[in-house]
């Protein structure tokens, strides 16, 4: 049986990168309990999507997301306790464990508000950008409850001490710029340029070998609850790994093409993906 089309989320494909919108523009892109369940089906299936090398996550109409829909998730669920229970487990489910795990590289662009539980997919992707006038908040603070889902959590492991604190305590509305500082997105760019920077990011890590990008994403976020043992032994273990099941060989095509061909400074950029070695052209 096919899925019903998608009402509260749009998806647009071009070039490699899959844009995802969160649709629900005259609610600031509230999130309702149905747009949870199209997101979460959505990014599963982007995953497995051949034409989607990264996927980008947007809102639809100039804003991110003005965070969870109090009507809809909070009032709406209050008296129906398996519900509710189904509906955190989606919710947390795409904006955590799908997003923190993704095989491909994933992009938060930000417009607009970005507000409360919006936190989640913010910092669970790999990279954000955001436009200079974009308004973040975490607000739960001012109508009474503690930031919602895991955003605890994902800020304070995010940024300083201090700047959760700060946000997470006075619930005070900041720019992109203010963002970017305290490390919140990777940068903020003057809105008309928004869509351009995400997309040459984006192309930028299509020109990378798909196997050492997923696995040196995998290892950054892996290591960060490690020791120094666990750290080595799962490192030196995911390197072999990568060379089982990796199209490109990228680690004999990389030393091969630096070395023998002279053909890129990986310095500067990325050896040519398809450009692996055969045994007709090893020498
Ligand atoms: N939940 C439910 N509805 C919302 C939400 C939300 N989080 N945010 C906006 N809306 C709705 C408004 O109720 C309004 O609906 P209506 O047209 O039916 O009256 C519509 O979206 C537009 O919102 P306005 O407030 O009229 O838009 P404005 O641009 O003036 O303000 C702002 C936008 C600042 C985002 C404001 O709506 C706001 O403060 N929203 C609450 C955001 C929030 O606190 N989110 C955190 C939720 S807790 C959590 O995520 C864990």
């Amino acid at each position: 049986m096919s899925n019903p089309p998608l009402k509260f989320v749009r998806v647009h494909k071009h070039d490699g990168i899959s844009w995802v919108y969160l649709n629900r523009p005259e609610k600031r892109n509230a999130m309702s309990p149905a747009l949870h369940v199209e997101m979460d089906r959505t990014l599963e299936e982007l995953e497995v999507d051949t034409d989607t090398k990264v996927v980008v996550i947007a809102g639809e109409g100039g804003n991110f997301s003005a965070g969870q829909d109090l009507k809809e998730f909070f009032r709406g669920l209050e008296d129906k306790p398996a519900e509710s229970k189904r509906m955190q487990e989606i919710a947390n489910r795409w904006r955590w464990e799908r997003l923190y795990n993704y095989d491909k590289p994933t992009i938060a662009m930000i417009e607009g508000y970005c507000v409360g539980g919006a936190f989640m997919q913010l910092l669970a992707t790999d990279f954000a950008i955001s436009a200079e006038d974009a308004t973040f908040s975490l607000s739960e603070v001012n109508w009474g409850i503690l930031p919602g889902a895991l955003v605890a959590k994902v800020v304070a492991d995010a940024v300083l001490y201090r700047h959760a604190l700060y946000y997470g305590c006075l619930g005070d509305a900041f720019d992109g710029k203010e963002a970017a500082r305290v490390g919140f997105v990777n940068r903020a760019v003057p809105p008309a340029k928004l869509e351009a920077d995400v997309t040459e990011l984006a192309h930028k890590l299509m020109a990378k070998s798909p196997a050492v990008l997923r696995a040196t994403k995998q290892a950054i976020r892996q290591v960060r609850t490690m020791d120094f043992g666990q750290a080595t032994d799962y490192l030196a273990a995911k390197n072999a790994a990568i060379r089982l099941n990796d199209p490109e060989q990228s680690y004999k095509t990389g030393i091969h093409q630096f070395i023998d061909k002279k053909s890129y400074k990986p310095v500067y950029q990325p050896f040519p993906l398809g450009s692996m070695i055969t045994d007709q052209s090893k020498k």
